[in-house]
Protein backbone atom coordinates (compact mmCIF):
# COMPACT_ATOMS: atom_id res chain seq x y z
CA UNK A 1 0.00 0.00 0.00
CA UNK A 2 2.06 3.05 -1.42
CA UNK A 3 -0.67 5.26 -0.40
CA UNK A 4 -0.74 4.68 3.39
CA UNK A 5 2.55 6.84 4.43
CA UNK A 6 1.14 9.82 2.68
CA UNK A 7 -2.40 9.28 4.27
CA UNK A 8 -0.53 8.33 7.79
CA UNK A 9 1.17 11.77 7.42
CA UNK A 10 -1.63 13.79 6.50
CA UNK A 11 -3.63 12.52 9.12
CA UNK A 12 -1.04 13.16 11.27
CA UNK A 13 -0.81 16.78 10.65
CA UNK A 14 -4.47 17.23 10.25
CA UNK A 15 -5.33 18.45 14.03
CA UNK A 16 -2.60 21.04 13.85
CA UNK A 17 -2.29 22.33 10.26
CA UNK A 18 -4.02 25.46 9.37
CA UNK A 19 -3.75 24.52 5.72
CA UNK A 20 -6.71 22.17 6.05
CA UNK A 21 -8.26 25.11 7.99
CA UNK A 22 -9.88 22.37 10.63
CA UNK A 23 -9.29 21.98 13.87
CA UNK A 24 -9.99 18.28 14.78
CA UNK A 25 -10.19 18.28 18.61
CA UNK A 26 -12.46 20.87 18.55
CA UNK A 27 -14.67 18.78 15.76
CA UNK A 28 -14.24 15.81 18.57
CA UNK A 29 -15.98 18.13 21.23
CA UNK A 30 -18.49 18.91 18.45
CA UNK A 31 -19.49 15.71 17.88
CA UNK A 32 -19.94 14.87 21.56
CA UNK A 33 -22.29 17.93 22.37
CA UNK A 34 -26.11 17.45 22.74
CA UNK A 35 -26.36 20.99 22.64
CA UNK A 36 -24.56 20.71 18.76
CA UNK A 37 -27.00 23.53 16.73
CA UNK A 38 -28.91 23.91 20.33
CA UNK A 39 -30.15 19.80 19.59
CA UNK A 40 -32.99 19.09 22.17
CA UNK A 41 -33.11 15.40 21.68
CA UNK A 42 -30.58 14.47 24.26
CA UNK A 43 -28.53 12.59 21.69
CA UNK A 44 -25.09 13.55 19.91
CA UNK A 45 -22.97 12.49 17.05
CA UNK A 46 -21.34 9.14 19.55
CA UNK A 47 -24.49 8.32 20.22
CA UNK A 48 -25.72 6.54 17.32
CA UNK A 49 -21.99 7.11 15.68
CA UNK A 50 -19.90 5.58 18.84
CA UNK A 51 -16.32 5.52 17.64
CA UNK A 52 -17.33 5.98 13.92
CA UNK A 53 -19.94 3.46 13.24
CA UNK A 54 -21.79 3.91 10.09
CA UNK A 55 -19.06 6.40 8.29
CA UNK A 56 -17.66 6.04 5.86
CA UNK A 57 -13.61 5.57 5.36
CA UNK A 58 -13.79 7.82 1.98
CA UNK A 59 -16.09 11.13 3.19
CA UNK A 60 -13.79 13.29 1.69
CA UNK A 61 -14.18 11.63 -1.56
CA UNK A 62 -17.96 10.97 -1.96
CA UNK A 63 -20.60 13.21 -3.20
CA UNK A 64 -23.35 10.71 -3.11
CA UNK A 65 -24.86 9.86 0.03
CA UNK A 66 -27.83 7.27 0.93
CA UNK A 67 -28.76 8.28 4.34
CA UNK A 68 -31.64 5.90 5.79
CA UNK A 69 -33.14 5.92 2.33
CA UNK A 70 -32.66 9.68 1.52
CA UNK A 71 -30.41 10.85 -1.32
CA UNK A 72 -27.90 13.44 -0.38
CA UNK A 73 -24.90 15.80 -2.28
CA UNK A 74 -22.19 16.07 0.00
CA UNK A 75 -21.22 15.65 3.56
CA UNK A 76 -22.48 19.15 4.59
CA UNK A 77 -26.00 18.08 3.64
CA UNK A 78 -26.11 14.98 5.55
CA UNK A 79 -23.97 16.50 8.51
CA UNK A 80 -27.00 19.00 8.62
CA UNK A 81 -29.68 15.82 8.17
CA UNK A 82 -28.17 14.41 11.23
CA UNK A 83 -28.29 17.42 13.25
CA UNK A 84 -31.97 18.55 12.43
CA UNK A 85 -33.31 14.73 12.53
CA UNK A 86 -31.29 13.12 15.12
CA UNK A 87 -30.17 16.07 17.33
CA UNK A 88 -33.15 17.89 16.98
CA UNK A 89 -31.26 20.95 16.29
CA UNK A 90 -30.56 23.80 13.75
CA UNK A 91 -28.43 23.62 10.61
CA UNK A 92 -24.64 25.06 11.37
CA UNK A 93 -24.03 27.22 8.65
CA UNK A 94 -22.64 25.44 5.98
CA UNK A 95 -19.42 27.56 5.71
CA UNK A 96 -18.80 27.84 9.23
CA UNK A 97 -15.48 26.83 11.30
CA UNK A 98 -17.55 24.59 13.34
CA UNK A 99 -18.81 22.58 10.14
CA UNK A 100 -15.71 22.42 8.57
CA UNK A 101 -13.65 20.98 12.28
CA UNK A 102 -17.09 18.75 12.41
CA UNK A 103 -16.51 17.79 8.95
CA UNK A 104 -12.76 17.42 9.54
CA UNK A 105 -13.15 15.26 12.16
CA UNK A 106 -15.51 13.19 10.45
CA UNK A 107 -13.37 12.47 7.63
CA UNK A 108 -10.58 11.89 10.23
CA UNK A 109 -12.69 8.73 12.16
CA UNK A 110 -14.21 7.42 9.11
CA UNK A 111 -10.71 6.21 8.09
CA UNK A 112 -9.64 5.20 11.60
CA UNK A 113 -13.09 3.85 13.16
CA UNK A 114 -11.44 4.58 16.43
CA UNK A 115 -10.35 7.52 18.50
CA UNK A 116 -9.08 6.66 22.01
CA UNK A 117 -9.78 9.76 23.17
CA UNK A 118 -13.71 9.33 22.86
CA UNK A 119 -15.01 8.85 26.37
CA UNK A 120 -17.12 5.34 26.86
CA UNK A 121 -19.83 7.49 27.62
CA UNK A 122 -21.63 8.46 24.67
CA UNK A 123 -22.37 13.02 24.97
CA UNK A 124 -21.11 15.33 26.78
C1 LIG B 1 -30.21 8.91 16.19
C2 LIG B 1 -29.05 8.38 15.55
C3 LIG B 1 -28.08 9.34 14.84
C4 LIG B 1 -27.44 10.41 15.38
C5 LIG B 1 -27.55 10.96 16.79
C6 LIG B 1 -26.58 10.93 14.33
N1 LIG B 1 -26.70 10.18 13.21
FE1 LIG B 1 -25.60 10.37 11.49
N2 LIG B 1 -26.57 8.78 10.69
C7 LIG B 1 -27.57 8.05 11.31
C8 LIG B 1 -28.05 7.02 10.41
C9 LIG B 1 -29.11 6.00 10.71
C10 LIG B 1 -27.29 7.16 9.22
C11 LIG B 1 -27.37 6.32 7.96
C12 LIG B 1 -26.48 5.14 8.14
C13 LIG B 1 -26.55 4.21 6.99
O1 LIG B 1 -27.51 4.28 6.22
O2 LIG B 1 -25.63 3.39 6.86
C14 LIG B 1 -26.36 8.27 9.45
C15 LIG B 1 -25.42 8.67 8.52
C16 LIG B 1 -24.47 9.65 8.75
C17 LIG B 1 -23.40 9.97 7.85
C18 LIG B 1 -23.11 9.31 6.50
C19 LIG B 1 -22.14 8.16 6.72
C20 LIG B 1 -21.79 7.43 5.46
O3 LIG B 1 -20.62 6.98 5.36
O4 LIG B 1 -22.64 7.25 4.59
C21 LIG B 1 -22.70 10.99 8.42
C22 LIG B 1 -21.48 11.68 7.86
C23 LIG B 1 -23.34 11.29 9.69
N3 LIG B 1 -24.40 10.46 9.85
C24 LIG B 1 -22.94 12.28 10.55
C25 LIG B 1 -23.56 12.55 11.76
C26 LIG B 1 -23.18 13.66 12.61
C27 LIG B 1 -22.11 14.68 12.30
C28 LIG B 1 -23.97 13.60 13.71
C29 LIG B 1 -24.02 14.56 14.87
C30 LIG B 1 -24.31 15.94 14.53
C31 LIG B 1 -24.84 12.45 13.54
N4 LIG B 1 -24.56 11.86 12.34
C32 LIG B 1 -25.76 12.04 14.48
C33 LIG B 1 -28.02 8.22 12.59
C34 LIG B 1 -27.61 9.19 13.46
Amino acid sequence: MRLFPAIAVAILLLPQSPAFGADLAHGRRLYLDPTLGNGTSGKCCATCHEQGRDLGPDLDQRTDFDVMGIAMKGLTEVVIFCIEVALRGERLEPRSQEMADLAAYLIWLGKEQRDPALPAAACR
